[in-house]
């Protein structure tokens, strides 16, 4: 069932998403070679706490860690931990914060150092692709009409949008209906409407689609170890353009 926010619902959802949005910022000033994703954690955790917030991520369906962090080949959900970050690494941090029962999801995919030219079109792109995907999130549209242009952007540089994880509505859950793929796909009928809180995940492959899942339940890796990006906001539909709950830039 997808859930209609007022306007009061939305401003909570703002406040939410503000905490989000500064606690990326706050990671990319902190993202640095020898770091380690568990001390990212442990600042993105703090900050978020310390606005009075909860980190949603932490032991939601039991994921052990406040945020994730996929670092080149992983595409969504790493586990923070003891890997430090090296020269040319590309490193994706979600960040999910509840605050007076709403809910902020956000992604940004971080260059660090030396990276492929390549590989800084894919984070380039992966980011447009959310921004092409966007120009549909009004009423008119169909949550599919979201994801095909997602896809056909992504398609058209011939990386690959991973098919097993979707972008998902957002508000007092993390996860709310509708599901919001990054591909086409027939079951994403609904109509967009005011008051749909939404979020836009677009994961794209730099070479095949293909992902799996390392044995510790979450991890998810490209099959061809090929490096991956993310790019994600909480978006509220409007009347005209959706309010980006999760970014400040202008578009
Ligand atoms: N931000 C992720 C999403 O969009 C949430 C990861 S769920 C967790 O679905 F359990 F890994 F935290
Ligand atoms: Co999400």
């Amino acid at each position: 069932m997808i859930t209609i926010k007022s306007v009061h619902d939305i401003e909570c959802m703002k406040a939410a998403g503000k905490i989000v949005e500064d606690t990326l910022l706050l990671l990319e000033r902190s993202v640095r070679i020898g770091i380690t994703t568990g001390e990212l954690n442990a600042i993105a955790e703090d900050y978020i706490r310390s606005q009075g917030a909860y980190p949603t991520c932490l032991n939601y369906n039991g994921f052990p860690k406040a945020i994730c962090i996929s670092v080149n080949e992983v595409v969504v959900h790493g586990i923070p931990g003891p890997r430090k970050i090296k020269d040319g690494d590309i490193v994706s941090c979600d960040v999910c914060a509840t605050l007076n029962g709403f809910v902020g999801d956000a992604a940004r995919t971080f260059c660090v150092g030396n990276v492929a030219e390549e590989t800084r079109r894919l984070v380039q792109v992966t980011k447009e692709c959310f921004f092409e995907g966007i120009r549909y999130a009004r009423p008119g549209y169909r949550v599919c009409d979201i994801s095909k242009a997602i896809q056909e952007y992504a398609e058209s540089h011939g990386y690959g949008v991973v098919r097993e994880l979707t972008g998902h509505g957002v508000g007092r859950q993390l996860h709310e209906d509708p599901e919001v793929p990054n591909f086409y796909s027939p079951r994403a009928r609904q109509r967009l409407q005011a008051g749909m809180t939404i979020a836009v995940e677009p994961m794209i492959t730099q070479g095949k689609k293909e992902v799996w899942q390392l044995d510790d339940g979450w991890t998810i890796t490209t099959r061809d170890g090929k490096p991956a990006a993310h790019y994600e906001n909480s978006i509220a539909i409007t009347d005209g353009k959706p309010i980006l709950l999760t970014c400040s830039e202008e578009y």
